[in-house]
Parts: structure tokens; sequence; C-alpha cells
């Protein structure tokens, strides 16, 4: 299957980068490549990209692409929670998140993101991890399921659909994307059923979101990118859901506020000094809502690194 994912807001991603041409930059979702293609076309020899994916197929894919550009760029299959331990020795002048899955993994029946095509259960962007979405569905309990739904998926029938879940699994266990998709569709009242909008993209977004602790690491990677950037270097993040956004959000206001001593203290104790300055947020244009509907709910938050 071709690797197929139309990048979003890349004009911005990469005005927002400020790429310069010997500059050493971090692509930490690259996907089909569609954005790091644009960075590494604006580096020359003294320029380097590193390219991290955590999905082997992405890896690939996108290895592939960049062929032309193989003496500038270096492939990592990695999660991004490890950047502090893989840009150890070394410091970016920026740096890239592109949150979320590509159309690619979304489209690719097999790997159980859709609740358009019947498939295995698994949800897992990295595949040599064990946790897949069926052992959620069937394993945790139903209070705990409930809370997944409600937490990450922002669903308010989370506990009608966690009850009904419960009492389907007890039958058989949920194995396949349809049979969850049929088993939500029914659990909830008809008129949300008709209010447009399938009842199950919640509680898979949901389910997604814990198969692959999505949201729980961008707090954490952001502050270790930022601790990797040289004093102008940039961060820009690309998010798709309010989840994300708002972890981006916080991350982004706790780093360039600095002190973090308690607000009744009457002087600064801890010595922290800002570590960013954040840019204002950037959506996507009317041209782009247009023609992709990917980039319906995109947001683009983006910072630079402040001297020390
Ligand atoms: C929205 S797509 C990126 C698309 C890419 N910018 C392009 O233009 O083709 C997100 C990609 O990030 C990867 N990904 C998501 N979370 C990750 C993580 N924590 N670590 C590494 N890769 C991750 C996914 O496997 C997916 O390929
Ligand atoms: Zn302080």
């Amino acid at each position: 299957m071709e690797f197929s994912h139309v990048p979003v807001m890349l004009g911005e991603a990469i005005e927002a980068l400020d790429i310069k041409p010997d500059g050493v930059y971090a692509d930490c979702t690259t996907g089909g490549g569609g954005h790091s293609l644009e960075i590494a076309r604006r580096l020359t020899d003294g320029g380097h990209l590193y390219c991290l994916d955590q999905d082997e197929e992405a890896v690939e894919a996108f290895t592939k692409r960049l062929e032309p550009f193989s003496d500038r760029f270096t492939p990592i299959r990695r999660n991004f929670a490890d950047v502090g331990e893989i840009f150890r020795d070394i410091m970016l002048d920026g740096a890239l998140m592109d949150l979320g899955v590509s159309s690619h993994q979304i489209d690719d029946a097999g790997r159980g993101f859709s609740y358009m095509q019947n498939a295995p259960l698994d949800m897992r962007m990295d595949r040599s991890r064990s946790l897949t979405a069926a052992d959620i569905v069937n394993g945790y309990d139903e209070r705990r399921l409930a809370d997944v739904i409600f937490r990450w998926g922002e669903e308010k029938y989370s506990r009608v659909i966690a009850a009904a879940i419960v009492k389907a699994r007890a039958e058989a266990p949920v194995e396949t994307t349809q049979r969850l998709a049929d088993i939500i569709a029914s659990a909830v009242p008809k008129n949300y059923r008709e209010a447009g909008g399938h009842p199950a993209k919640r509680t898979f977004q949901a389910l997604r979101i814990e198969t692959n602790g999505e949201i729980d690491i961008i707090d954490p990677s952001i502050r270790a990118i930022v601790d990797r950037l040289k004093p102008g270097g940039r961060i820009a993040v690309i998010t798709f859901h309010s989840l994300e956004d708002r972890a981006v959000k916080r991350a982004f206001a706790s780093l360039s506020k600095g002190c973090t001593c308690p607000p009744d203290f009457p002087v600064c104790v801890c010595g922290k000094k800002p570590k960013i300055k954040v840019f204002k947020d950037v959506t996507p244009s009317e041209g782009e809502l247009a023609s992709n509907p990917r980039a319906h709910s995109a947001r683009l938050r983006y910072a630079e690194r402040t001297a020390d």
C-alpha cells in the first residue's frame, strides 16, 4: 500500500521553523515524510535532519521518499518520548511535531484504527509494543474503561458504552473494529446515533490515545526538546484535537514563564528563567480547509528558545 498522507499546514510549519540551510533539525513524527521533504530541500551540505517515527512502516516509507537527500538525513525508529536520550549529544536548530496518526495508518484496514473498516482491534502505532486496543476493551474493568472513554474521547455516553462493552465481552471477547462499532451504536440513544458523525468516533479516538499513550508524553517530550534547542532554535507543534492542543499550550505557557515559585511568595527564590518565547498560534488557511478535511481541527503552536 502506498504511504499517502497530505501534510497539514506545510507552509506555516516550515515558516515557523525558520530553517537555516546549515542547521540541525528533528522531525519527531515523520510519517509519510511530507514535512521532512520540505525541510531537507532547504538544507545544504552542512545541514542535517533527523527523522523519527515509532511506526516501522512509516520509517520504511519515508526513508525511500527521502532517498535523494540521503547525505543529509538520518532515519530513527523511536518514540519521541526518548528525544532527551536520542539527542543527548546533539543540539538542534529546530524540531517539528505533527501529532497523532497519519492518514496512511487510518486507511490501512489491517491496523484497526478505523470504525469504517473491519479489522482486528489493534491501534498500535508501534507494533513492537504489547498493549492493543483489544487488550483494553477486554481487560479493563468497567469503571476504568468508562474513564478512558470519557477522558480521551470526551464522550458523554462513556458509562453507557462501557457497560455495553462489558456485557458484550461476557459472551465473547470483542476482537474486531466492526463488532465494537456495532456495540457502541446500539448502546447510545437513537437521537445521538442520528446527530451526525459516527457514534463510535469518540470511543475509537479514546482507545487509540490510551493504546499509544499519546497525551501523557506530550509535556515531557516538549520539555526535553526545548532542552536540546540552541538559543534561537524553534519548536513547532501541530495538533488535531483539544486534548493535544491543551497539553501543548500548557507546556509552552509553563516553559515561557520560568519562575515556579508559589504565587504568594513575595520574591522569586527558584531563579528559573523563561526557556522559550511563544509566538501567536496559527490555524489552516481557507484554501487548505477546503481541500484537506484532515486540516479541519489543526492548530500550529511554535516557540523560540531564549538565550540562557
Ligand atoms: C500526523 S502523522 C505525521 C505526518 C507527516 N508530518 C507527513 O507529512 O507525512 C504522525 C506520525 O507520527 C508518528 N507518531 C505519533 N506519535 C509518535 C511518537 N510518540 N513517537 C514517534 N512517532 C510518533 C505516527 O506513527 C505517524 O506516522
Ligand atoms: Zn521563582
